[in-house]
């Protein structure tokens, strides 16, 4: 990931101890290699609803490499699914305000016609969901549905398409693809299902593949296998993949970076095997604490107290700050004041947290 440039910490109210310095501008970036083919800027979206506007994701800036996968955590309703959604233009635009850039492979999405939006889904970036059924249509033969998307944007004979929509079944590991090609979603087993959308998504050849919660319906076993296949899947097209989870265990095993979003912002961007042996952002922190493999006895698990706050009335400050044990380490009351920036807090690694030196603090509170 690049660095994000440094603004400065804002606001006189803060007390000058309270917050970390701010880190030079050239911090030297470990940064991943691999062409940028998406690239969010300060990107806002905002729903209207009868208590005042929805705020579901606000200043979110990152970028998709291909050839890396990029994990997006954050529990239930921290804007995941919704920025995501917004990559592919999946936003009602009469029922939703979005503002700010979403660069895909050089097209901006943000205000783009429908036309242009068509073009770029499937054949640039394609979505997969929790849901195969959503994506599947019931009643049409999956290798015809498969062939159909081909069709859409490659000028080849049916009978090419047809071939094709086997191969993808056959590269995603649905044994007798010529016969499975001829039968209706409903005759697939879920995991197979999950199978036949990513080959749907993937038929294209697209250079960005947003998977969404991909394995949660599936049972442990199955979802092992279709983690392994869309990484492979990954090496074999070089394409980005953004995988969106619940599930740090899974990120650990297949995501080369992370972006951890909380009440609709990004709150720790970076390498993800560093940030999951070393979390700086005291929701990580304690999203790790939660996870079962963090304790040997499960009387000792922890969960983060409280719930996420309301996206219409967020709390001033640090909206993480009424559920945060760190803020105590904050002099003054910055955590309930002043919103934090994201800023680079250490080579690869943006947090947004006051936090002078977060990393001990939490060592410190994880000893506790
Ligand atoms: N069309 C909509 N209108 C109003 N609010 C919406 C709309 N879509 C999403 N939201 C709200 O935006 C917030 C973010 O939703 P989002 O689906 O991105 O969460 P998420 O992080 O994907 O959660 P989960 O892990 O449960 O899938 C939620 O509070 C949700 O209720
Ligand atoms: S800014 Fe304060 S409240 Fe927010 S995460 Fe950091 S220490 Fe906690
Ligand atoms: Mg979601």
């Amino acid at each position: 990931m690049s660095a994000q440039p440094v603004p400065p910490v804002p606001s006189s109210a803060v007390p000058q101890n309270a917050v970390a310095a701010a880190p030079e501008r050239n911090v030297v970036d470990q940064a991943p290699k691999g062409e940028v083919v998406l690239k969010i800027t300060d990107l806002c979206v905002r729903f209207p609803s009868d208590e005042g506007p929805v705020n579901a994701v606000q200043d979110l800036t990152y970028e998709a490499r291909l050839g890396r996968t990029l994990a997006i955590v954050g529990e239930s309703g921290s804007g995941k699914s919704v920025s995501s959604m917004a990559v592919l233009g999946l936003h009602n635009p009469k029922r939703s305000s979005i503002t700010g850039s979403i660069l895909l492979d050089g097209t901006e999405i943000v205000g783009a016609d429908e036309a242009t939006l068509r073009k770029l889904r499937s054949n640039t970036a394609a979505m997969i969901f929790q849901d195969p059924l959503s994506a599947l249509h019931p009643f049409y033969k999956v290798g015809n549905q498969i062939a159909e998307a081909y069709l859409a944007h490659n000028s080849v004979s049916k009978d090419v398409a047809r071939k094709r929509a086997v191969e993808m079944l056959e590269l995603v590991g649905i044994p007798n693809p010529q016969r499975r090609a001829k039968q209706f979603p409903h005759e697939f087993s879920g995991g197979m299902r999950q199978r036949a959308m990513i080959a749907l998504g993937l038929v294209n050849n697209p250079k960005l593949l947003i998977a969404d919660e991909p394995t949660t319906a599936l049972d442990v076993t199955v979802q092992a296998q279709i983690l392994d296949l869309v990484k492979s899947l990954q090496r074999e097209f070089g394409s980005a993949v953004i995988l969106i989870t619940h599930d740090l265990g899974v990120v650990a095993e297949v995501s080369d970076d992370i972006l951890v979003m909380y009440a609709g912002r990004a709150v720790e961007r970076g390498l993800a095997k560093d940030v999951l042996a070393r979390p700086q952002h005291p929701y990580t922190h304690a999203l790790l604490q939660s996870l079962p493999s963090a304790s040997e006895d499960s009387d000792q698990l922890q969960t983060i107290k409280g719930t996420p706050p309301s996206l219409v009335n967020l709390p001033s400050g640090c909206s993480f700050h009424p559920r945060c044990t760190a803020r105590d380490r904050v002099p003054g009351d910055a955590c309930a004041t002043v919103l934090p920036d994201l800023r680079v807090s250490s080579p690869g690694r943006q947090i947004r947290c006051h936090l002078a030196n977060p990393e001990q603090v939490l060592a410190q509170e994880g000893a506790s």
